[in-house]
């Protein structure tokens, strides 16, 4: 019997790896302590239709990751977003904001490319792994109900930075790497109108405010147009000053920051909905691509490994799978 992979964390970075694997030849088991799959790509069901609280949008500058993009759209799990873009000035002016860029969605929702890549690969939801073991020959996996998972050949943690910490700490060097990684938040809220707003935009890149980015969802391929879906992002130093602060605080400061930017009549949400993202982002930039102990068969990859974005979540799965193969070869 072939000892299979572990993969913890079923975001991009890990499902990227799995996928890789698994088209290797290799078995992979993943785990995820969330209901599914996607991490900071998931989408959130709610009374207002389905919501992208995290990634709003990716784009893709890497050949690999264009490829791969491509690949998704094809199969119908991603098409391309054209808002009309806009930015905000000092003065309080929105202004048109078009650039040339590709933007890319998950279709109908952003979880459908994780679930897409998902598709049969064996995967234990509901489940936080807290501690890895290190054997003889092979790892088990300790989760928070006191289980045990095992064995496993080679484990790849694909989780944000301070998570990932307590889990290396068998390889000390990696776990003192991920340890150095901070992470900001983001406090996210969603606001529904039952008529559309009277404006054209569709997303906004904000400047003086606790508002970072704005985005009509509802203005994404594939979601329903009713009611009209607003997500608003605020900025990491907001978000962390008002980390502690009550989810209806947050909407209601969110609410009226929105009002002033928007220089429209705002009526009341039908819907609202605060969500808080503690790792949203990391705080410096890393060029690592994954970080390996070959010896122990320990690897640790995500966003923080390489851009802070879904491309270089991707790319960093890659990586890992990448090193593994080589170690078997
Ligand atoms: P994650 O998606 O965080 O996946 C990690 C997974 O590990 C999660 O599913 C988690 O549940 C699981 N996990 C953690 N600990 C454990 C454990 N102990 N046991 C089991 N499972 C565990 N990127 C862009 O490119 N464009 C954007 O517009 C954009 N906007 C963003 C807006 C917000 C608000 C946020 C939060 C992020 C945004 N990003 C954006 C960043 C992008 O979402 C991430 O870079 C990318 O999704 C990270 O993927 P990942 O697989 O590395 O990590
Ligand atoms: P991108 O190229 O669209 O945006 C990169 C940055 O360039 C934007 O943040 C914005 O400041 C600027 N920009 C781009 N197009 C613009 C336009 N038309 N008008 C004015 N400014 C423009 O996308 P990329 O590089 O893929 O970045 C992804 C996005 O995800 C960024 O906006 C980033 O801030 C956001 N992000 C948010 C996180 C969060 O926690 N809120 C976490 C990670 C990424």
């Amino acid at each position: 019997m072939t000892v299979p992979i572990a993969i913890i964390g079923a975001g991009i970075a890990g499902l990227s790896a799995a996928r890789k694997l698994h088209d290797a030849g290799l078995t992979v088991h993943l785990f995820d302590k969330s209901r599914g799959s996607g991490g900071r790509m998931s989408s959130k069901r709610s009374d207002a239709g389905s919501l992208d609280l995290g990634a709003q949008y990716f784009t893709a500058r890497n050949p690999r990751f264009v490829s791969e993009v491509n690949r998704w759209h094809s199969e119908g799990w991603a098409s391309e977003w054209k808002p009309h873009l806009y930015n905000n000035h000092t003065d309080g002016q929105l202004t048109p904001s078009p650039d040339e860029q590709t933007r890319w969605v998950g279709n109908p929702r952003m979880s459908a490319i994780t679930r897409g890549l998902l598709g049969h690969l064996t995967a234990s939801f509901m489940c936080r792994i807290t501690e890895l073991i290190r054997g003889e020959k092979h790892w088990h996996l300790q989760d928070a109900e006191g289980n045990d998972h095992g064995p496993f050949s080679h484990v790849i943690v694909a989780t944000p930075a301070p998570q990932a910490t307590a889990l290396l700490a068998t390889a000390p060097k990696l776990a003192s790497a991920a340890a150095g990684v901070k992470m900001d938040p983001t406090w996210a809220v969603v606001l529904a109108f039952e008529t559309a707003l009277d404006t054209v935009i569709d997303g906004c890149f904000v400047q003086d405010s606790p508002l970072d980015w704005v985005a009509r969802n509802s203005s994404k391929p594939g979601r329903d147009s009713k009611p009209d879906t607003w997500v608003l992002h605020a900025t990491s130093a907001w978000s962390k000053e008002h980390i502690d602060m009550p989810k209806e605080a947050v909407i209601e400061h969110l609410h009226g920051a929105f009002a002033e930017l928007m220089h429209i009549t705002v009526p009341a949400p039908i819907f609202t909905l605060a969500h808080r993202w503690l790792y949203a982002r990391p705080a410096g930039a890393h060029e690592w691509g994954v970080l390996a102990d070959s010896d122990l068969g320990l690897y640790a990859c995500g966003d923080w490994c390489l851009s802070g974005r879904v491309e270089g979540a991707w790319l960093s799965g890659q990586e890992a799978a990448r090193r593994v193969i080589e170690r078997l070869q």
